[in-house]
């Protein structure tokens, strides 16, 4: 058996980390986690933003959510370093970025294996504006990337990419939240195509 612990880190509304935990724990998942021989457990939720209502979810859902406010430390460097020791705490081989709105330390990257989603069809649209620059944009598709995270932003290896064909008179509301539909659909496949590629 390979027991694996993940940590899912979020700064905002949290619904993908709903969705993963819910995923976590279905019995279909549970299944494959058996047959891979791996047993998985969400030791901690990590979350920079006091205010996030993905801590109330955190709390509907019973899993252990810690706040680490980055505005309590004077660099990047400070605050990473108090996230590492909470982690390292946790023994964590896998974080799951789930709408973490930080840029990791080049420490922090080194020190653990980490996955994140972003709501494009990478290498179109890095950064925090991806949904709109995608609607806007002049591809007739936007998409949703999964990949792990590397020095760069939004430049590490995909693990997981769909298209989203645009529908022409569509409104930018009507677009996200599309968007997000296939985000719920695609994390949690590539959650498990990255567990299985975590030891190798
Ligand atoms: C998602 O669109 C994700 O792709 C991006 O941030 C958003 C987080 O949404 N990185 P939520 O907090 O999971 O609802």
């Amino acid at each position: 058996m390979r027991y694996i612990n993940i940590a899912i880190l979020f700064s905002g509304n949290g619904s993908n980390l709903e969705n993963i935990v819910r995923f976590l724990g279905q019995a279909s998942t549970k299944q494959w986690l058996d047959s891979k021989h791996i047993s998985l457990h969400i030791a901690i939720a990590l979350c920079n933003n006091p205010n996030a209502y993905g801590v109330q979810r955190c709390k509907n859902l019973q899993i252990p959510c810690v706040i680490i406010n980055h505005k309590d430390y004077a660099t990047r460097e400070a605050f990473d370093e108090a996230m590492i020791q909470e982690l390292e705490s946790k023994k964590i081989d896998l974080v799951i970025l789930a709408g973490f709105m930080r840029v990791l330390s080049e420490r922090f990257i080194n020190r653990f294996r980490a996955i994140n989603i972003h709501p494009s069809f990478l290498p179109f649209y890095k950064g925090a504006k991806a949904i709109q620059e995608s609607f806007y944009g002049a591809q007739d598709f936007g998409g949703v990337s999964v990949h792990w995270v590397s020095l760069e932003v939004d430049c590490g290896e995909i693990i997981l990419q769909e298209k989203l064909p645009k529908i022409p008179n569509e409104s930018l509301q009507e677009f996200e939240a599309r968007i997000h539909a296939l985000e719920y659909e695609l994390y949690p496949k590539a959650i498990l195509q990255a567990l299985e590629n975590l030891g190798a």
